[in-house]
């Protein structure tokens, strides 16, 4: 059944608005999502009925927020198909994931052990990891890409060394929207004993995940790019993993018992979540989850891929319009440059038309460097998204390009 866009565009209440005296047409989800009114409703009723801190209070408040947040931590399991509820660590975001994995892994990394990482990857893949290799005297090595925008999948066997330690890849790329062959890759390391760690922060907001059948051992994705509040992430991963895995940050929660002759470990997933956490935003997510899931998902990734095609069809029509990453596989994201036209400018001037997009180098320097561009113009499309958007947005290209070439 196809998707009924306008209905549901009803429950995003942010998108009736005016932006320069234009309808607002939001093409920067893969920056941050917009978000449905159920997610605002459970924010707000957690904090009028049972805001409270988590697993301390004795009285009914704290009983209450506890079970409303406990309970997202199975929503989530089911969500990406987890085998427990102890393998869902809620961080900060991607970027926490990562940074926690990096100093954790590296406790007992070597000089000269090695971590694989892509040209592709989101500086939140890559940073955390050169930090690490700094500090051990690891190395960080590339998986590059090709023209279209997709790894060198004939790269791997030869990157892949006896000190390989960890393969940290992107499930897709925020700027060029490759969906990558991660189970391939996983499967390619698993045989290896080497550590998986897939970025899927652009990857659940458009199609199913499992991470029991990717098999990978950690994965991570952010509430906000999936619908839901900001300052809050998931990091998935398998218990023993985590088992073995040093905490990334002391204090309350995430101990059992402290004294000043030593302090023992909380068992997991609490292990990893030291201080009072994201309680509402947790609530908010849970929400957000149970939204998407209400919905069909496979009409919504048809209806996106529709989005796409028609993006591609009039990109062919600017002239002057080169379009990075043409990837045989893709999510609704489409970067591009313009002769004689900065991003930027492009950026300022669509906006004045209402259309909002994202433009610069998008956290993914070195991948600007393969394509040598010094940054792209980006619209990343939802489902909330309609087709006539779609047409705006080249609609409004065109008429800038008549005003200044
Ligand atoms: N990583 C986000 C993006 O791609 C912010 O825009």
């Amino acid at each position: 059944m196809a998707l009924n866009v306008n209905v549901l565009r009803e429950e995003f209440p942010i998108l009736h608005q005016e932006v320069n005296n234009k309808p607002l047409i939001y093409l920067d989800s893969a920056a941050s999502s917009q978000k449905p009114r159920a997610v605002m409703q459970a924010m707000d009723h957690y904090y009028e009925t049972a805001n409270a801190n988590v697993h301390r209070g004795a009285h009914t408040l704290g009983d209450r927020a506890t079970q409303s947040y406990e309970a997202v931590r199975d929503t989530v399991a089911t969500f990406i198909n987890a085998k427990s509820r102890q393998e869902i660590i809620w961080t900060k975001g991607t970027t926490e994931a990562m940074n926690l994995l990096a100093s954790g892994l590296s406790q007992s990394w070597q000089a000269g052990d090695e971590v694989i990482v892509s040209r592709m990857e989101h500086h939140a893949n890559i940073v955390p990891w050169q930090m690490a290799a700094e500090r051990t005297g690891a190395i960080v090595k590339v998986l590059e890409i090709n023209d279209k925008g997709e790894l060198r999948m004939e790269q791997l066997d030869e990157l892949i060394s006896e000190r390989t330690k960890v393969i940290a890849i992107g499930h897709v790329s925020n700027v060029l929207g490759t969906i990558n062959p991660v189970k391939e890759i996983i499967a390619k390391a698993k045989a290896k004993g080497i550590v998986t760690i897939i970025d899927g922060a652009q990857a659940v907001p458009h199609f199913k995940v499992d991470v029991q059948d990717l098999d990978c051992d950690f994965y991570a994705f952010s509430s906000h790019k999936l619908f839901g509040p900001t300052g809050l992430g998931v990091l998935y991963g398998k218990q023993a993993r985590l088992e073995a895995l040093p905490p990334y940050q002391g204090g309350g929660e995430m101990i059992e018992r402290v004294s000043f002759e030593g302090t023992t470990f909380n068992k997991l997933p609490y292990k990893f979540e030291a201080g009072t956490p994201a309680i509402a935003e947790v609530v908010g997510l849970g929400a957000a989850i149970k939204y998407l899931e209400s919905q069909d998902r496979s009409a919504i990734e048809a209806h996106e891929q529709a989005l796409l095609k028609r993006a591609e069809e009039l990109a062919a029509d600017i002239p002057g319009l080169r379009v990075i990453g043409e990837a045989s596989n893709k999510v609704p994201v489409l970067s591009f440059v313009m002769d004689g036209l900065h991003p930027s400018d492009l950026g300022t001037l669509l906006d004045q038309q209402g259309i909002g997009i994202r433009t610069g180098h998008h956290c993914a320097m070195p991948l600007m460097e393969a394509f040598k561009v010094p940054g792209t113009a980006r619209a990343s499309f939802a489902f909330y998204n309609t087709l006539e958007e779609v047409e705006a947005l080249f609609a409004g290209l065109a008429k800038i390009q008549r005003m200044f070439t």
